[in-house]
């Protein structure tokens, strides 16, 4: 049995099995939409395996993305070779940090989908990234922010409890254990994730990962601040990626619409 231990989130098994463990995700028929409103020229912070930008591409929109994980860059350049030419040709994958990277072009359409912003555990990390939005957009361009609203009741109920996924690789027939376990300071906004994920051919276990990870989350009212002070207006804001209805106590999701 080959294991894991030096491995992130995004690295190894969690990067191969990535798109597997988010083939439930809801959100790319919102994205599509919101590209027919907002693009053609989109940029997707945080790219990973292409989930996202690569039905974005197939609709013939002009994709960026950026990603730093040099696993999810891998999937994802294996999942475009296999494309077309007219639809490589949608595509340009950058390995680089959202905060740090300077492109010359501008874009219609920013993303960042999928809780990207819990990764930056200091506010100043979100600051840099909205500055780099803001140096990106195009003049009527819009920054769209996806992030889950913080379910407070479920996180103390399941605070330190380990809850288990089964999947199965539709490539491999394999099984896909992922043995998730979060546990919370509620003072200081941080979510202590500890992962394994184990694949099994038959009752054998043949390869395991683990890893730990700190993620911060966030309310709307913070977020709507941390935008609106930093020079962004929103336009539009929604309890739903996929419909325009208003965030509200019983929302699971926020999503915001900016322009610069
Ligand atoms: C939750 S995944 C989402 C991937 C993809 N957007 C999707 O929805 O499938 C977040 C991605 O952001 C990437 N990421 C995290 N911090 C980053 C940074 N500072 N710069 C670029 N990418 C980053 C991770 O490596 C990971 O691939």
């Amino acid at each position: 049995m080959e294991e894991e231990f030096d491995s992130t989130e995004h690295s190894g098994l969690f990067a191969e099995f990535y798109d597997i463990l988010h083939a439930g995700n809801q959100d790319i028929s919102g994205y599509l939409e919101l590209a027919d409103k907002y693009g053609p020229r989109v940029l997707e912070l945080g790219s990973g395996t292409g989930r996202i930008l690569l039905a974005l591409a197939k609709e013939n929109y002009q994709v960026t993305g950026i990603e730093i994980s040099r696993d999810m860059l891998k999937i994802c350049r294996e999942k475009l070779a296999e494309e077309n030419q007219e639809i490589k040709n949608n595509v340009t994958l950058i390995a680089g940090d959202i905060k740090e990277v300077s492109l010359e072009n501008a874009f219609d359409l920013i993303l960042a989908p999928c809780n990207l912003l819990n990764y930056f555990l200091e506010v100043s990390e979100i600051k840099q990234i909205f500055k780099r939005v803001e140096e990106h957009l195009a003049a009527e361009g819009v920054f769209i922010v996806d992030n889950s609203i913080p379910d407070i009741p479920f996180m103390v109920e399941n605070n330190g409890k380990e809850e288990v996924f089964r999947f199965t690789n539709p490539k491999t027939g394999r099984l896909l254990v992922d043995r998730f376990t979060a546990s919370y300071d509620f003072v200081n906004q941080l979510e202590y994730d500890q992962i394994e994920l184990e694949e099994y051919q038959g009752d054998q276990l043949v390869r395991s990962a683990e890893t730990r990870k700190t993620l911060t989350y966030f309310f709307p009212r913070e977020l709507k601040l941390m935008l609106e002070s930093s020079g962004l207006k929103i336009i539009e804001e929604r309890g739903s990626l996929l419909e325009p209805r208003p965030i509200t106590e019983n929302s699971s999701e926020m999503v915001f619409i900016c322009r610069v």
